[in-house]
Formats: structure tokens, C-alpha cells, sequence
């Protein structure tokens, strides 16, 4: 039976990549983002490589939208294997000066906010399967400082937080919880040397 792989921020960059990655691996795959067009374009893309795929919009930072996603994937799919939160930003970069109570929320809504959102829901159900992993996507910058992305760096670090603490709770019930630091990708990067790319990192 193929494996049942939940991703957010599935539309883009390493969300959509890890849904691609998957769907040639032969995974169930629920496709989550805002944007029902491109969901729908996807959704298509990974059933043409052979997956079970489906779209189901959700916006990270509201609550009643991650349960539905959640719900409606194991409506559809019967349990969840692995979860892989991808979804993200980098907010407002620039100075700490420069920071505002609306660069702080646009940040933290979706990376924080988002992050324990997803945990959330689907803890509840890996919890009550016993089994799943869930792997949040943070950075190098969620255990180092960074100028000119304070607030980014800050809400990384606080997914490290929530990754090990949902880790400890997980644990209990067969659940792994981790999270992937990655330094910067670009197209650039991925053809770099090692030293290079290790100069480029967010
Ligand atoms: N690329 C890198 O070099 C790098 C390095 C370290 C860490 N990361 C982390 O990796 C993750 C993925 O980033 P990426 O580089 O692949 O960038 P990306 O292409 O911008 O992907 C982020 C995705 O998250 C979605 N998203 C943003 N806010 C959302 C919300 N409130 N609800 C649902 N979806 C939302 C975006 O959709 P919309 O188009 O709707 O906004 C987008 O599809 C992020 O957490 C990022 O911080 C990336």
C-alpha cells in the first residue's frame, strides 16, 4: 500500500518539489496551498506521473482551515503516513529598527502560527494511528542570528522549539517529529561547490 504524504506549501519551491519527489516514489499525496489554479495544476501534474494526488486548499494560520485539511485528507486517503509542513515565509527582511508589530505578524502568523497549527492537527491524528512523521521545514537561521532577518530568524527558532517539544510528545505515541535546517537553495546554489553554497544561507 503506498505511503499517504500530507504537504503544505505544496505549490512552490520545496513544498512542490518534495510533491513531485514523492509522486515518483509511487505516495498517496494531499497538495495544500492558497491558491485553488495553481492546486488544481498540480494536483493534475502529480496524477500524470502516476500518484494518487489531490488538492485541497488551506491558508496555514487559521485553524479551521488546517483541521479540514487534516480531516479531509484522511477522509480521502484513510490515515496519514508523513506530513511535511513546508509552508512558509521569509515575511519583511531589513533591519530590527526597521521592524513593526505587521512585519512581526506577517512573519510569525505563518511560520509559528502555522507551524504549531499543523502540528496540531496532525499529532491528533498520527497520535491516534500510532505511527507518522512529520518534518517542519526551518533553516539554518532557526539556531543562528541573522542581520537583517531578525524576525525570519526568530520564528525559525521557534520552530526548532515547537519541533523538539512535539517531538518529546510524539514520541510517546510512535510519532517522529523533526525538522530539516536547510541553508539557501537557488538555482545558482544547487550547481555551487559545497564552500559556496555554504556562504549563501537564510
Ligand atoms: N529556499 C531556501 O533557500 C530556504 C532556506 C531555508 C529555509 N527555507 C524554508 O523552506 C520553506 C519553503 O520555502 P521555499 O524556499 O520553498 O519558498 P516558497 O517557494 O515561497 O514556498 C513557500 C510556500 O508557502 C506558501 N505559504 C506562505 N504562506 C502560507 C500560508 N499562510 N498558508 C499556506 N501556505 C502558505 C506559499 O504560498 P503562496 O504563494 O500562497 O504565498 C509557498 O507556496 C519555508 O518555510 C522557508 O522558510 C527555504
Amino acid at each position: 500500500m503506498s505511503h499517504v504524504i500530507l504537504i503544505t506549501g505544496a505549490l512552490t519551491g520545496i513544498g512542490r518539489a518534495t510533491a513531485v519527489a514523492f509522486a515518483r516514489e509511487g505516495a498517496s499525496i494531499v497538495a495544500s496551498g492558497r491558491r485553488e489554479a495553481e492546486g488544481k495544476a498540480l494536483e493534475a501534474e502529480l496524477r500524470g506521473l502516476g500518484a494518487e494526488a489531490a488538492f485541497i486548499r488551506a491558508d496555514v494560520r487559521h485553524d479551521d482551515e488546517v483541521r479540514n485539511l487534516v480531516d479531509q485528507t484522511v477522509a480521502r486517503f484513510g490515515r496519514i503516513d508523513a506530513a511535511v509542513n513546508a509552508a512558509g515565509t521569509e515575511g519583511q527582511p531589513g533591519p530590527l529598527i526597521d521592524q513593526s508589530t505587521e512585519s512581526y505578524a506577517a512573519t510569525f502568523d505563518t511560520n509559528v502560527l502555522g507551524t504549531l497549527l499543523s502540528l496540531k492537527h496532525e499529532l491528533r491524528v498520527m497520535q491516534a494511528q500510532g505511527h507518522g512523521s512529520i518534518i517542519n521545514i526551518s533553516s539554518t537561521y532557526g539556531h543562528e542570528g541573522a542581520a537583517g532577518a531578525a524576525v525570519y530568524a526568530a520564528s525559525k527558532h521557534a520552530v526548532e522549539g515547537l519541533t523538539k517539544s512535539a517531538a518529546l510528545e510524539g514520541a510517546k505515541s510512535g510519532v517522529r517529529v523533526n525538522a530539516v535546517a536547510r541553508a539557501q537553495l537557488t538555482r545558482a546554489c544547487s550547481t555551487a561547490s559545497p564552500e559556496a553554497r555554504r556562504g549563501k544561507r537564510r
